[in-house]
């Protein structure tokens, strides 16, 4: 089973994803945890190109590719295998990412990012697609003041707030077209509150274990 979480800048993707790994390996599931851009030696190199706040000339283009491109490896080296050896997968962002910043955020024809995706991942999607739902101000507001304790601040959350509230609807537009694929949960709230929120939505969906 191969489960994504998106949701915008400090949605909490990054703190739900590793409770839900550690409840899915307490049931005795073999679970590996990645994430986006990076997940694999080479993907962590781009996500460095990607990331470092020097980079602010890098065109829309550039930066679609460069995504695209750590998610083929990671397909290829990391998600198609485990899946095949029947562990879960759990990608923190993932194909939906790349729609909503890329596609909606900065104006991309969505119809050729389809092709683009489709392409590097062979037409892999997750089965199941979290969806951390928090207002672009609030998720910006937690990184900033974690950015002051020290957490990264990157090129992406640097960006203008009308760019963060495009992503927001453009992940709107992504839920409505695909209701089946998504589970939309409120990202506001105490950390083992939604925590448990994620758990009632992923523990009926499991596959069985062998
Ligand atoms: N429920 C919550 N309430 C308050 N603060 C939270 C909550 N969940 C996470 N945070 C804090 O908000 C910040 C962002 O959380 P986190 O890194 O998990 O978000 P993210 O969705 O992974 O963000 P990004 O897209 O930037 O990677 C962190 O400092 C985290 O400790
Ligand atoms: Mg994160």
């Amino acid at each position: 089973m191969f489960i994504t979480f998106e949701g915008p800048e400090g949605s909490g993707k990054t703190t739900q994803i590793q409770f839900l790994a550690a409840a899915l390996r307490e049931q005795g599931y073999t679970v590996t945890q990645t994430r986006e851009p990076g997940g694999t030696d080479i993907g962590d190199q781009i996500r460095e190109v990607l990331h470092t706040l020097k980079n602010e000339k890098m065109h829309a283009r550039t930066e679609l590719l460069l995504y695209t491109a750590s998610r083929a490896q990671l397909v290829a080296e990391v998600i198609r295998p485990r899946l095949a050896a029947g562990e879960i997968i759990l990608s923190d962002r993932y194909i939906d990412s790349t729609l909503a910043y890329q596609g909606y955020g900065r104006g991309l024809d969505l119809t050729t990012l389809r092709l683009i995706l489709d392409f590097a991942t062979e037409g892999l999607k997750p089965d199941l697609t979290l969806y951390l739902d928090i207002s672009p101000e609030a998720g910006l507001e937690r990184r900033q003041s974690a950015a002051k304790q020290g957490a990264e601040w990157n090129r992406l959350d640097a960006l203008a707030l009308d760019f963060h509230q495009r992503v927001h609807v453009g992940y709107q537009t992504l839920i409505q077209l695909e209701p089946a694929r998504w589970v939309v949960v409120d990202g506001m709230g105490r950390v083992e509150i939604i925590q448990e929120r994620i758990r009632q939505a992923v523990f009926p969906r499991l596959p069985r274990r062998s």
